[in-house]
């Protein structure tokens, strides 16, 4: 009788549990761990951030383990954990050794006070394995020592739990000062224990992980809960003390100070290599939960955030808003989870997710200038983030975008360019060009109308822009472009000496200049959105096609022939192999920023940044020898193993066909890309995360669509869902695609040709109308709040005859982008 009725009870939930799920459970299907594996030894490490955070936040709650690379502090193995701490990047490259990872705590029991190891090679703890678990908001695992540790997290301050063995009568807990991840304690800092409040307060100065300064934080830690917080009702702080490396020639042995309350270091100006902080011991039960703030302003601040943001430490309420907050950004593309593929609304919504997570709204807590715009860091870099991350944001997140780009404006309007890099609220390396203009550009093609609704000044937005466009600050390394060199010669010469003094450093000058073409095509777009004058617009249109100027036509590689090269100032071009840098390099070359980059690309070949001229890509065509060639071309870099699925330069080339009028071209690579380079595990990201670009990269793919920077157009794949809809707040609409005929056999690598499997899309209607091509949609139809029904079939010829049933997409060549 009693077996009947639990699983009579089981069966109604499991009914009310599905009915629930469909609706509002889209974070149940988030996995956090996807881009976690280790980095090192040439593995896939996606530098994902695992940990608690609720979307857009400035706190990023999470482990950090004792092995590098370790970007974003976690990595899913079994290295050691030395701490949580509270603020990660997500998914960059830079510094291996990771960003942030500041004042983090660590566990410890069992040890005499004066003599607990709290130096963090002496603390440092395995995993049980298995027992790391994430979901949005929440983070936890079990240390083998048998401690259990939980977090959450608000937007600058959160909770940590610390769940020791329950025969553990006084547990303890170190406050690490001068551990982040890069050990970069600068000798600048300050701890101070309340021991009456039992609050410690912390300030310290690290060094930025992609650039050459240093930024200082703070952080307010409390572990006096309100009683009716009732597992941590008698937590009582029993005895506390600071502790500090004898010598930095001995850092591990450390002197343990009871009933020391502070710690100030008043300057050394290089990292101390020290160990110092805080240890605290408490009673009352076997467990400690912690309260912390994070500022960047001042300890008040940092103290004032905790008690603002969670004010009765309660962890469920704190946990179930992070979680609605993720809840309302995942339902903004909604599909039928029960239908589609598993696997594919999995990386749907674990990429979604992760596209949302940076750059960080740091409103409130900019240490520079005072302002009403908000301030959003983490800006890592624009040369990630423009061609995918904004987009997406574009289309399913406008109020927050909207607020981004008010922050990328503030920064030209207190500093006078376009931020490009900006982390740990420090200017990091341009790597190309001021890859903000076109992030600026797209908004003002796409909210001209509502920019005022959603508080963005548009001519400041567009000053913005002419000032990023035309001024050359005196190091165009940091921030800016070299304009004196482009606007000379209309390309950037290699060996040029500026005679104005500005410098920079002087490498990348191809990759650099076709990103200022880029850019400069998006001043022109802004032009013409805004209603600037004629002049403007003819001006930057011009300029945009400077592209050009890198082209050497007498370049032959595996039978394709035309390059992007290198330029003397005399005009003759210097010749690199355009093999170099790219995966068939056996060579070997120096491909990053530094001076021995003598190839003239960053991070990538002449093979690949010869395809980026996503604003005039007949030119392209024409200049690499028509259709034929092109199409031929575009195959042979993908086949002959040029594409570099992990880096952004290669993003749009699997849409490169639809420039040709072979859509059906794109829906083949486009599987081919996702499926042999992504998947749900641990490495299921090629390269870094950069940031959410390849999360939102995916995004595009499954939906089938693909962004033109700074414009009104999305090139058409062949979704990888049925059915789906796109939400969009600041313009109320809800717009739904269908796929007519579609087949859950076309979800896969590649599709065999003899099977019959429909993937090539014959029609497109928008709102039962045809559309105007099936090679391209306009942004006004996939915000508009219609229906858009885009029919496939499975015949390739019917298919390559089809071509563009219509127009194909923009190029300023062929008078586009009117
Ligand atoms: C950790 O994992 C690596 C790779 O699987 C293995 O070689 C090593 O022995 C493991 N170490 C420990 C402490 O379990
Ligand atoms: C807190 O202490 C009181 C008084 O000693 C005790 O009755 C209560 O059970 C304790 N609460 C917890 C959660 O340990
Ligand atoms: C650690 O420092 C103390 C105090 O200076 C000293 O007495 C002790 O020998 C040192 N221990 C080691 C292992 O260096
Ligand atoms: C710390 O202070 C407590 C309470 O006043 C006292 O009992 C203890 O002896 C002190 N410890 C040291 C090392 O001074
Ligand atoms: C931080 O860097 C600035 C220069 O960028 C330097 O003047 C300052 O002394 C540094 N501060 C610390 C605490 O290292
Ligand atoms: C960013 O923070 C500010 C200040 O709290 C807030 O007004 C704004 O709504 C936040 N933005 C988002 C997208 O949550
Ligand atoms: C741009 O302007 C220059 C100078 O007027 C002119 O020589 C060049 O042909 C123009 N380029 C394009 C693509 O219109
Ligand atoms: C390419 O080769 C042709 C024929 O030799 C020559 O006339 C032309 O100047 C060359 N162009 C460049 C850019 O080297
Ligand atoms: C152009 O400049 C380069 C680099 O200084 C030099 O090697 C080359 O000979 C020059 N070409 C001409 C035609 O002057
Ligand atoms: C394109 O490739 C096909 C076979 O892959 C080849 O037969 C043809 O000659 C190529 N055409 C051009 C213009 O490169
Ligand atoms: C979903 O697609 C993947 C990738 O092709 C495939 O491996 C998997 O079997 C599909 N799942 C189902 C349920 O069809």
């Amino acid at each position: 009788m009693r077996v009947v009725l639990i699983n009579r009870i089981f069966a109604l939930c499991v009914v009310c549990v599905t009915t629930v799920h469909a609706q509002t459970s889209l974070t149940s299907f988030v996995n956090l761990f996807i881009g976690t594996a280790s980095g090192a030894n040439g593995g896939s490490g996606g530098n994902a951030f695992p940990g608690a955070a609720i979307p857009h936040a400035m706190v990023k709650v999470g482990i950090d383990v004792d092995t590098a690379p370790r970007q974003a502090g976690y990595i899913h193995d079994n290295s050691s954990v030395t701490g949580i701490s509270l603020m990660h990047d997500e998914g960059t490259g830079g510094n291996t050794n990771g960003g942030y990872g500041i004042f983090p705590l660590f566990p410890l029991f069992n040890c005499a006070f004066t003599s607990c190891p709290v130096a963090l090679d002496a603390r440092k703890t395995l995993r049980v394995a298995g027992t790391d678990v994430a979901s949005p908001g929440y983070f936890t695992t079990i240390f083998t020592n048998g401690i259990k540790l939980e977090t959450t997290s608000t937007r600058r301050a959160g909770l940590i739990r610390f769940t020791y063995p329950s025969s553990t009568s006084q547990p303890l807990v170190v406050i690490d000062l001068a551990n982040d991840l890069q050990r970069s304690f600068q000798g600048a800092g300050s701890l101070d224990i309340n021991s009456n409040l039992a609050r410690v307060t912390l300030s310290g100065t690290y060094l930025q992980s992609y650039g050459t300064d240093n930024y200082t934080a703070f952080a307010c830690y409390d572990f006096t809960p309100p009683s009716q917080v009732s597992a941590n009702a008698n937590q009582s702080l029993v005895n506390f003390g600071t502790y500090t490396s004898v010598s930095s020639q001995n850092k591990a042995n450390v002197t343990i100070s009871a009933n020391s309350t502070s710690l100030s270091f008043p300057f050394a100006g290089k990292s101390l290599g020290i160990e110092t902080g805080a240890l605290l011991q408490f009673s009352g039960s076997n467990t400690v939960l912690a309260r912390f703030g994070v500022s960047f302003i001042s300890t008040d601040q940092a103290c004032a955030n905790a008690e603002a943001e969670v004010p009765d430490w309660n962890w469920n309420s704190v946990q179930q808003a992070s979680r609605r907050a993720w809840e309302d950004v995942l339902t903004r593309i909604e599909t039928n989870t029960a239908a589609e593929n598993a696997t594919v609304v999995e990386l749907l919504y674990s990429s979604l997710y992760r596209s949302h997570l940076v750059p960080a709204n740091m409103t409130g807590e900019n240490p520079y200038w005072t302002s009403a715009f908000p301030f959003y860091d983490a800006f890592f870099c624009s040369w990630d983030t423009f061609r995918t991350v904004h987009p997406l944001l574009s289309i399913i997140s406008p109020v927050e975008w909207a607020q981004i780009v008010n922050a990328y404006v503030d920064g030209w309007r207190n500093t006078g360019y376009i931020p490009e890099c900006r982390a740990n609220t420090k200017k990091g390396y341009v790597q190309g060009g001021s890859d903000g203009m076109p992030i600026l550009g797209d908004f003002a093609v796409k909210y001209a109308n509502q920019a005022s609704q959603l508080g963005v000044p548009t001519d400041d937005l567009y000053q913005a822009l002419v000032d990023t466009a035309e001024n050359t600050p005196p190091n165009w390394y940091m921030v800016g472009r070299q304009n004196t060199a482009w606007k000379t010669f209309g390309y950037i010469p290699t060996g040029w000496t500026d005679p104005s003094g500005s410098t920079g450093l002087p490498t990348r000058e191809a990759s650099r200049a076709v990103e200022y073409a880029v850019g400069d095509f998006a001043v022109r777009q802004a032009a013409i959105a805004l209603k600037k004058p004629d002049g403007d617009v003819t001006k930057y249109t011009n300029r945009s096609m400077n592209f050009e100027n890198h082209w050497n036509p007498n370049i032959t590689s595996d039978g394709f022939s035309g390059f992007l090269q290198r330029r003397f100032a005399n005009g003759t071009f210097a010749f690199s192999d355009p093999v170099a840098c790219s995966p068939r390099d056996t060579v070997g070359h120096s491909c990053a920023r530094g001076t021995d980059n003598n190839v003239g690309f960053y991070e990538s070949s002449s093979w690949e940044y010869s395809f980026f001229f996503p604003h005039s890509m007949s030119t392209l065509i024409d200049l690499m020898g028509g259709v034929t060639t092109f199409v031929n071309r575009t195959n042979h870099y993908f086949d002959a193993g040029y594409f570099l699925a992990g880096n952004e330069p290669s993003f749009a080339i699997a849409y490169a066909f639809n420039y040709a009028g072979r859509p059906d071209q794109t829906a083949l690579r486009v599987r081919n890309v996702v499926f042999k380079n992504f998947n749900t595990g641990i490495g299921g990201i090629p390269g870094n995360d950069d940031s959410g670009a390849m999360a939102a990269l995916l995004v595009f793919h499954i939906l089938g669509l693909y962004p033109v920077p700074a414009s009104k157009q999305l090139l058409l794949g062949s979704p990888l869902l049925s059915s789906f809809s796109l939400r969009n707040d600041a313009l109320g609409t809800v717009t739904h695609f269908t796929v007519k005929n579609f087949d859950p056999r076309s979800v896969q690598q590649s599709p065999p040709a003899d099977q019959g499997i429909r993937l090539y899309v014959s029609q497109v209607t928008v709102n039962g109308k045809k559309a105007e091509s099936i090679c391209w949609l306009s942004w006004n139809d996939v915000v508009g709040g219609g229906d858009i029904e885009i029919t496939v079939d499975s015949d390739a010829a019917a298919a390559q005859e089809r071509g563009c049933a219509g127009s194909l997409p923009d190029s300023l060549a062929t008078c586009g982008f009117a």
